[in-house]
């Protein structure tokens, strides 16, 4: 089986992020909203850096107003993940975007979402849990709701909580409090640090937050003592290599850090982040990762053990998850 045939695992995508343009475009006529301005001429998402591309993201995801268009938005985000041949993946939610934080709208919109995920595991087998994440620049009361909404809905379907956004606004110390409400309902953690900080983000969310996984987490590299540190508590990095090159956290492939960290003991996972923005699928993910650090089948099958090893999900769905990952010819 060729690299790119692969059944793959998938631990770090935005739901929100996922939207196909067309998708969004699509919405948009249909609730008469004018999003011209967020799209290029060959009708792809538009945006000039970081802060640029947080705003576009922001202006799609305003024509999502009803659990329907959730419904909707997952079925053609997971018909994506499975022309990937993903074969689990954990999808962020932002109730934030689902009702605003209330938890009754919330329960709404998970309840449409759940829908079309059991229908696509049903029909294609495709398995995802769901990872609520609050959004760092709408702040730390804000992020309670979010939390909120997390813990009350917490159980084999909302797995784990966890927190995206701008990394330049507060610390990651600030969203403690929401954290530790999403561990008392036993959700699993993660935030994304070490993409657009620098390590000492990294260590931040791993004393102030606890948690057992880094969204990028890349740019611990910065700092091999923290680099060995991570190695050595076992926690995992959800890396995503085509969103740091299109985001400009790195120049070029060659110069992403994953294969280092790998070298040295860092358990990583590759993941898409939001794959239209960045041009990018788990297919080309797996492709570019083997054209520029020389990576076999074998590598990739380690990585899907790690991915599913860390994977937010009970033993059950674990052991069934397992068998989707053994290649009929590999
Ligand atoms: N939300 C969606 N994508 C993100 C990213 N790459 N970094 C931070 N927050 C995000
Ligand atoms: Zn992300």
């Amino acid at each position: 089986m060729s690299i790119t045939d692969l059944p793959k695992i998938e631990l770090h995508m935005h739901l929100e992020g996922a939207a196909p343009p067309s998708f969004i475009r699509g919405l948009a006529a249909e609730k008469k909203v004018d999003l011209t301005g967020i799209f290029d001429e060959r009708g792809a998402y538009k945006y000039k850096d970081f802060w640029d591309f947080l705003k576009v993201y922001e202006a799609a995801t305003s024509v999502l107003k009803t659990p329907q268009d959730y419904y909707r938005l997952t079925r053609a985000v997971l018909e994506e993940s499975v022309s990937s041949n993903v074969v689990y993946t954990e999808s962020f939610l932002a109730p934030d975007f689902c009702g605003g934080g209330d938890v009754s709208a919330w329960r709404d919109y998970l309840a449409a979402i759940k829908q079309a995920a059991d229908e696509m595991e049903a029909e294609e087998g495709i398995v995802m849990r769901a990872i609520p994440t609050c959004v760092r620049h709408f702040g730390p009361d804000q992020a309670k709701k979010t939390a909120r909404c997390a813990a009350e809905t917490a159980g084999a379907f909302v797995t784990g909580f966890g927190m995206g956004g701008d990394e330049a606004m507060g610390k990651q110390g600030d969203f403690a409090y929401a954290f530790d409400m999403a561990r008392e309902a036993e959700l699993r953690l993660t935030s994304h640090a070490g993409e657009w900080g620098g390590p000492e983000s990294v260590r931040d969310a791993i004393r102030d937050l606890k948690v057992e996984r880094i969204g990028h987490g890349v740019r611990a590299i910065e700092d091999l003592a923290l680099v060995d540190e991570i190695a050595e508590a076992g926690i995992v990095l959800e890396v995503c290599p085509g969103s740091n090159i299109a985001l400009q956290v790195y120049p070029k492939w060659s110069d992403h850090p994953i294969a280092k960290l790998r070298e040295r003991g860092v358990k990583v996972t590759v993941s898409t982040d939001d794959p239209p923005f960045f041009h990018s699928t788990m297919r080309q993910e797996f492709d570019r990762l083997a054209e520029t650090f020389g990576w076999e089948v074998e590598d990739f099958m380690e990585l899907n053990k790690t991915a599913l090893d860390a994977a937010f999900c009970d033993e059950a769905t674990r052991g069934e998850v397992a068998k989707k990952l053994e290649p009929a010819d590999a």
